[in-house]
């Protein structure tokens, strides 16, 4: 660490490499060192690095209009990003709340369920409680920590939580009722109704997920049945749904968005990270017609806002990202490469370290275990997934590690997820350098017991 810079880093025990520019699926260090971005960041850069068409909107923009208070103004970059938005959000989530990333994205959402209920049940409304799941992460704020289920995450700060119900997860791998798929019935999903049930579904507001379960537990995909279940369990006892497509959003799985691959529409959907692709900081909260008819019959006005709300760098950022996509057929490359993703993972699940390999599109994260037949984990102190992560990025390559998954403080997992555009080529080079950092890393784990 440079000891005279003035940043509060986010590890002062960590030496990172400098990034000094990017081009499509690369990063480069000061040092002139090439890494495939595998991970496109933290599943954002979903268009690559450098992408002219952006930059050049994103500096037009800036010149004709970098900000208009959005208490005064409207602009028209963000109502053309509203716009291209709405044209590929499922069912009829055709209203667009802008914000700044993926924490505000769900904090909004979930005010906005509350607020919902006010507007239609008044003032005295009981419905406030949001049931979220263990393993689950929807951001770092009190509030989207509050109603995610990350313990590592929450840890220092659940003092400071309102706290709000949990279920489990479907983490089939290591299934919390120790059931399988499908002779289970989807218990997991069961559970929702049981804690409604359990708190009285007059104090719930709504249940929020991620469809495919990202950076906690690494790619989780959910059984078919899954989705449509909660679904139905909501609309049974009148909580609304709420989606954090933040990291799965905007084709990342081969479809716009993950619930469709299941053909299920939210009330709210919260999305951040691919929506402008990283070029500017974005996110957005969609809501249905319904939800929205009540607030224009209502008292009209969401009591909420931030100074960034629909900025026109956003606008401009978004409905380039979009229509980039959209011309490029990013949606379908990535069910395409994903494919192939899919296939050359699987064929690393004989590595002794490799417990499970999941995903969908180009989303696929892989769980790290010490013993394959036991399942069981590596100890914390061992850094597993800090150790295979170091040793790909020595080879080139960055992934996105996680941990903590297995019982709130061990597990490890990591995953891969390279920009949409990614080429076969691409794919198959990427993954043959995860299979020498894996191998290197089973040398250095397994040289002495747990
Ligand atoms: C599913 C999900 N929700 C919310 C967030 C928080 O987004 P941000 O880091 O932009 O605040 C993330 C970030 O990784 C995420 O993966």
């Amino acid at each position: 660490m440079d000891r005279r810079s003035n940043l509060f880093p986010r590890n002062f025990k960590e030496e990172l490499a400098l990034a000094v520019r990017a081009e499509g699926i690369y990063i480069y260090d000061e040092k002139g060192n090439r890494y495939i971005d595998g991970c496109s960041g933290a599943l954002i850069s979903s268009l690559g690095h450098g992408v002219r068409e952006v930059t050049d909107a994103i500096s037009e923009q800036l010149e004709i209009l970098a900000f208009a208070h959005p208490s005064r103004w409207r602009n028209r970059a963000i109502e053309e990003a509203a716009a291209e938005v709405a044209e590929i959000t499922p069912g009829d989530l055709n209203y667009i709340w802008f914000v700044s990333g993926g924490s505000e994205a769900t904090e909004s959402a979930v005010k906005m369920a509350r607020q919902y209920f006010i507007e239609k049940e008044g003032a005295g409304t009981s419905r406030h409680l949001v049931i979220g799941r263990w393993n689950s992460y929807h951001g770092s704020t009190l509030g989207s920590m509050a109603i995610g289920g990350n313990m590592p995450r929450r840890r220092y700060f659940s003092p400071m939580f309102k706290e709000h119900p949990k279920i489990q997860a479907h983490y089939c791998y290591r299934c919390p009722f120790g059931l399988e798929h499908p002779s289970c019935g989807v218990r997991c999903a069961r559970e929702l109704e049981d804690a409604i049930k359990r708190i009285g579904p007059q104090y719930v507001a709504a249940f929020i997920a991620e469809p495919i379960v990202g950076s906690t537990v690494g790619a989780l995909v959910p059984p078919d049945e899954y989705w449509p279940m909660i679904r139905e369990i909501c609309d049974r006892y009148g909580a609304l749904l709420i989606a954090d497509e933040v990291m799965t959003g905007f084709g990342r799985t081969g479809k716009a968005f993950a619930v469709d691959h299941w053909n299920v529409v939210p009330d709210i959907m919260a999305a951040a990270k691919a929506m402008a692709a990283g070029y500017v900081p974005t996110g957005g909260v969609f809501a249905s017609e319904r939800l929205v008819d009540v607030f224009r019959k209502g008292s009209g006005a969401f009591m909420h806002g931030h100074t960034y709300n629909g900025n026109p760098l956003s606008g401009a950022a978004t409905a380039a990202t979009l229509r980039y996509m959209k011309r490029n057929g990013l949606f379908n490359n990535a069910f395409i490469q994903g494919e192939a993703l899919g296939k050359a993972m699987m064929s690393l699940a004989d590595i002794p370290i490799v417990g499970d390999v999941r995903g969908r599109g180009l989303m696929w994260g892989i769980e790290i275990v010490y013993d394959k037949v036991s399942k069981s984990p590596f100890p914390r102190g061992k850094r597993a997934s800090a150790i295979v992560t170091a040793e790909c990025m020595r080879r080139g390559l960055v992934i996105y590690p996680s941990g903590g998954m297995v019982d709130g403080v061990d597990g490890d997992n990591f995953m891969i997820a390279p920009p949409l555009n990614v080429t076969s080529e691409q794919v198959q080079e990427i993954v043959g350098i995860l299979e020498q950092g894996l191998y290197s890393a089973c040398d250095i784990l397994l040289k002495t017991p747990v």
